[in-house]
């Protein structure tokens, strides 16, 4: 039985690893980043190369206390890299923003930099926030990817509809919002389906 402290802090020493992708919406997991910390999380963070032409890995090394992880072959990764010592501690993984690129590759096993390996090893619960153009969101590629993922268990948390960072569109494609995407890893913590 959880004690009271669990239920009000579900995500308290909970190991959450947080891929940021190249989107405009990277932004966003900043604030994402930072709730998870508040919350008691570790937070680990893993950027893809075009996510850090959008947002500096500093802004996430200083919200999560950790080092952020960029690289898939670095000097200190070569008697344990990164990515399986994570995948041994991780509690959950979230990608936020999810682009339509992560999606594809995460559909299709592909492992070519530090964030798409890290969730080929993975084994723990995994949730992603998409963010895109809309045409992008309902293109039969995506929309296959999508569905073969959701089928492997993967938690899609949005998008929401409404305006886009494109102008002048609208439609699904915005992130959920950062509170939205941790109220439902509260939820799920909350429901002990992972310790
Ligand atoms: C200004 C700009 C904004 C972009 N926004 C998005 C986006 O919101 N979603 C998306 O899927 N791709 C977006 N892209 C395209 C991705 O950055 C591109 O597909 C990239 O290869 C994704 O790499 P990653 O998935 O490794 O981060 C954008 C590109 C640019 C130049």
């Amino acid at each position: 039985m959880s004690s009271p402290n669990e239920a009000d802090r579900p995500l308290a020493c909970k190991v959450v690893c947080l891929g940021v992708t190249g989107g405009i919406a990277a932004y966003k997991a900043a604030e994402l980043c930072s709730m998870l910390v508040k919350r008691g999380a570790e937070v680990h963070v893993l950027m893809t190369a075009a996510a850090r032409r959008f947002v500096g890995e500093l802004t996430f090394e200083t919200l999560s206390h950790n080092p952020v992880i960029t690289e898939l072959f670095s000097r200190s990764a070569e008697y344990d890299p990164e990515h399986v010592a994570l995948a041994r501690r991780a509690s959950a993984a979230v990608v936020a923003p999810a682009t339509a690129n992560i999606l594809a590759k995460m559909a299709c096993g592909i492992a070519d930099d530090a964030l798409s390996t890290a969730l080929l090893t993975f084994d723990c619960p995994c949730f992603v926030a998409p963010a895109m153009n809309s045409r992008m969101w309902k293109h039969p590629a995506t929309v296959e990817n999508v569905r073969r993922l959701k089928e492997r268990g993967v938690v899609f948390i949005g998008p929401a509809e409404g305006p886009l960072a494109c102008r002048d569109e609208e439609g699904p494609g915005r992130m959920a919002e950062p509170a939205e995407i941790v109220e439902r890893l509260e939820e799920f913590f909350r429901a002990g389906k992972r310790s």
